[in-house]
């Protein structure tokens, strides 16, 4: 699922050709230490941070991920000034925004493809001031995918809801549309019923900017807070049974009757996922495809997931499943 999604996002934001795709791309090995560092919150102070080896991991990291765009871009440039026809990716995009604004520089775009690339969520408010970069992998996309197969294969009759839907649609032209991705609400509920019990970003973090009272608490300015996703997914009162999967739960009727935050796997806000359509995109078109042509089942003894959050929640083991091709 990993390389899957990493395919997608060196075509679609770097501009380099799924086929093309480069195993040697920093951003496929880069390793994460935000998590060790909330573990060891001394590790936040950047000078003592600077002083251990992880540092000089992380920096290396951080450099190869900056030189490999820069790379790409300074190529980019070229091609486009040479007039090659190609499909547009999102650093073209970023090129023809900076030839009409100059002030957006080549820094800037890279900041921003690095950003996307990485699919930034929890981590970057934590480390806003500290780190030099944002990061998180794509696992955010992968995970949710994965754990949304789990849970198809743990209940074959939601999977032949899923295939009902499927075959509902008509996909003898080829290729996958907009529309035809707009046609499979269902799908999207078992993906939602998913980051409901398994947000990708497990907890977002904010500092409150005024005084704030909540019930009887009154939380001053320049308060770190931590907002759990989980958690609140998890509310009783709001998701009678939380532990079950139930796609229903996000039936049209059923999310009218529930206020917006309490579902809120993207964040919400002026700085919720920026990513989150392309985000449904993919994960729709992906499991599409697969579900169309694999049936998907659970493998005998590794029944039952136990899940840890390392960042994004995980499952110690992996996620195993059974693929079998469909007969048509
Ligand atoms: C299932 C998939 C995804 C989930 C659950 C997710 C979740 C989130 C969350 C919770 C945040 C907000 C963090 C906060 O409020 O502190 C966020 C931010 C962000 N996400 Fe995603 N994300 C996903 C996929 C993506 C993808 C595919 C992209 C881009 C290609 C992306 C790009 C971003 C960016 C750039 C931000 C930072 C926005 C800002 O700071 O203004 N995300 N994401």
């Amino acid at each position: 699922m990993n390389e899957c999604v990493l395919r997608i996002l060196h075509d679609g934001i770097l501009g380099i050709p799924m086929e093309n795709f480069d195993f040697n791309s920093p951003f496929t090995h880069y390793y994460l230490h935000a998590f060790e560092r909330i573990r060891k919150p001394w590790l936040l102070i950047e000078p003592l941070f600077s002083l251990t080896p992880l540092s000089n991991d992380q920096y290396k990291n951080q450099d190869d991920i900056y030189s490999y765009t820069k790379e790409i871009l300074q190529r980019r440039i070229t091609e486009l000034r040479n007039g090659a026809p190609r499909k547009m990716s999102l650093m073209d995009f970023f090129i023809k925004i900076s030839e009409e604004h100059p002030n957006f520089t080549n820094d800037d775009i890279i900041n921003e493809i690095t950003t996307f690339m990485s699919a930034t969520i929890t981590i970057s408010r934590l480390f806003y001031h500290s780190e030099r970069k944002k990061f998180q992998g794509q696992e955010s996309v992968a995970t949710t995918m994965t754990f949304t197969l789990y849970y198809l294969a743990k209940h074959q009759d939601v999977q032949e809801k899923v295939m009902e839907e499927q075959r509902s649609i008509n996909f003898d032209k080829g290729e996958m549309t907009l529309d035809m991705t707009k046609q499979m609400a269902y799908l999207k509920q078992c993906i939602n019923e998913t980051l409901r019990l398994y947000p990708a970003g497990p907890v977002l973090a904010r500092i409150t900017t005024e005084d704030v009272t909540v019930g009887e608490i009154t939380i001053p300015r320049g308060t770190n807070l931590f907002i759990s996703p989980c958690s609140t997914h998890r509310l009783e009162h709001i998701y009678p049974d939380p532990e079950m999967f139930d796609p229903e739960r996000f039936s049209a009727d059923n999310i009218k009757k529930r206020h917006p935050y309490a579902f809120i796997p993207f964040s919400v806000g002026p700085r919720n996922c920026i990513g989150y359509k392309f985000a449904y995109l993919e994960m729709i078109s992906i499991l599409s495809t697969l579900l169309r042509n694999y049936h998907v089942s659970l493998v005998p003894g590794k029944e039952n997931l136990t899940v840890y959050f390392r960042i994004t929640p995980r499952a110690k083991g992996g996620v195993w499943l059974k693929l079998t091709p469909r007969k048509s």
